[in-house]
């Protein structure tokens, strides 16, 4: 039976605290300070996104989601590794480095100095850049659900500018963070589904879908009724798939200055959470499912089996204005829901859905084999808080095997600090754990982060190779890998 919780002391607030500081400096090297070895056949570069400023001159940010977006590539080749790291030089970046202080409020709940007198009826958003990274069709895209992406130079990561898809994107639409990638079949190529949401009285989504080469093969929109706070979708072959959480909107003390837009979400928990189903053909027939309360950032996958459709999710059974009142860094994590994984099933002719818990540990970031995104997968990938129950920062790395019900844990607890993990299947790979998991990690105890490689057949055997950065990287968010090597 393996042991899934390690008998390590517990994690210290400071040391998590660290990981929350700011790296404002931009980075080139070789990685010359591994343990273990780089594979000679992971070849291409891994991208990571996630908030590089937690302050700006010293004025502390409300949130980590506010945090100007600073991209990150490690590029292996020969076994070898080069990184680097750039800030993506938004209007906002650029504005408030030369002016030394927060000129911009935050979705979040930063807020221009000065009191609600400094923020009232400002409505100007800062488009942060900060959430995902994707290289699709020769672009490099930094990723931020509110606003169009930063299209960045994968060579060097300097930005580019605004990017509007070769005119897709009208000026100021959104463009989600989380796009899903359809594997090819039948020798056709790989497939970018991606979404757009305005949002008021009632929402509107439209999906975007791209060939490999970036060129918009369909685009099609749905409206639902009411506000819609949507962060992540999922696929199956016929449907893109959306949980409208049970929030709703009051303005008014973001238009009076007095809180982040976000901070305006109130959790509503007598009011089911929606299962949007719109179907990839285009054709008009959405549909509409309720299923239990609860709030969801992201999916694991989702699949068609028996004319039956099937939802992972990570699941909060609230969402609290409180999580985001106070110094983010002050966290009482026993104050706030843990996310829990949750599998749904939705039957379309009976028009039901029922669901139950699988995974009740402490979890988020959920990746899986990308040949199975849309299609029944034997294993997910997630992180984890080191303890069995309750929330806790997230210390380690969870296999599931749904086939078998086994669990294997990889943790860096107590002073290591995990985050999404990323897998990148071998090259000739057969079975579908057959590949590597990739993150970035913080490690309190020398103040730096690491890029872990781990065997994703066994979580229990030492890394492959652990790469010792020269400087810390704050906790990111989402990830990308491309087989191009965009190195030294
Ligand atoms: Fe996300």
């Amino acid at each position: 039976m393996t042991n899934l919780q390690t008998q390590k002391p517990k994690y210290t607030l400071q040391d998590w605290q660290r990981g929350y500081e700011s790296q404002p400096n931009e980075y080139d090297y070789w990685i010359d300070n591994i343990e273990g070895e780089i594979p000679k056949d992971l070849n291409g570069t891994f991208f990571r996104n996630g908030p590089g400023l937690l302050d700006i001159n010293g004025q502390s940010i409300a949130h980590p989601f506010d945090g100007d977006g600073m991209v990150c590539s490690i590029s292996f080749k020969n076994g070898r590794a080069f990184f680097r790291n750039r800030f993506v030089k938004t209007e906002g970046y650029v504005a408030e480095k030369a002016a030394g202080k927060i000129l911009y409020r935050g979705v979040f709940g930063t807020q221009r100095p000065g009191g609600w007198l400094a923020n009232i009826f400002d409505l100007k958003s800062k488009n942060i850049a900060n959430t995902g990274i994707l290289y699709w069709g020769d672009k490099l895209l930094a990723l931020w659900e509110g606003a169009q992406p930063h299209r960045l130079n994968p060579q060097n990561l300097e930005t580019i500018g605004i990017e509007d898809l070769d005119g897709i994107l009208r000026s100021g639409q959104t463009f989600s963070a989380h796009p899903r990638i359809e594997k090819g079949k039948d020798g056709k190529g790989d497939i970018l589904v991606n979404f757009s949401v305005k949002t008021g009285l009632s929402s509107i989504i439209t999906i975007f879908e791209f060939n490999s080469q970036g060129k918009l093969l369909k685009r099609y929109s749905h409206s639902i009724p009411g506000f819609a706070f949507l962060h992540d979708m999922v696929i199956t072959p016929n449907y893109c798939i959306f949980f409208q959480n049970p929030v709703s909107l009051n303005p008014l003390p973001f238009l009076l200055g007095f809180k982040g837009a976000g901070q305006c979400l109130k959790f509503l928990p007598n009011k089911s959470t929606q299962v949007i189903l719109i179907p990839r053909d285009g054709s008009k027939e959405m549909k509409v499912l309720p299923t239990q309360p609860c709030f969801v950032f992201h999916h694991a996958n989702a699949w068609e089996e028996n004319g039956e459709i099937y939802v992972d999710s990570i699941c909060y059974e609230s969402f609290s204005q409180g999580d985001l009142a106070g110094d983010f860094r002050e966290v009482n994590f026993d104050a706030i829901p843990e996310g829990q994984l949750w599998r749904f099933k939705i039957n379309l002719s009976e028009n039901n859905v029922e669901h139950k818990l699988v995974e009740s540990r402490c979890c988020e970031f959920p990746t899986l084999n990308p040949n199975n995104v849309g299609k029944a997968n034997r294993y997910l990938f997630m992180g984890v808080a080191e303890q069995l129950s309750g929330n806790a920062p997230l210390q380690a790395i969870l296999k599931i095997d749904w086939l078998t019900g086994k669990r294997q844990v990889f943790s860096v607890a107590p002073r290591g600090f995990t985050g999404e993990p990323l897998f990148v299947p071998f090259p000739n790979g057969v079975n579908e754990d057959d590949g590597w998991l990739l993150m970035l990690m913080y490690d309190a105890a020398e103040n730096r982060s690491d890029v872990v490689i781990l065997d994703a057949r066994d979580l229990e055997k030492e890394p492959v190779a652990r790469l010792h950065l020269k400087n810390h990287i704050p906790y990111g968010l989402h990830g990308s890998f491309t087989s191009h090597y965009f190195g030294e």
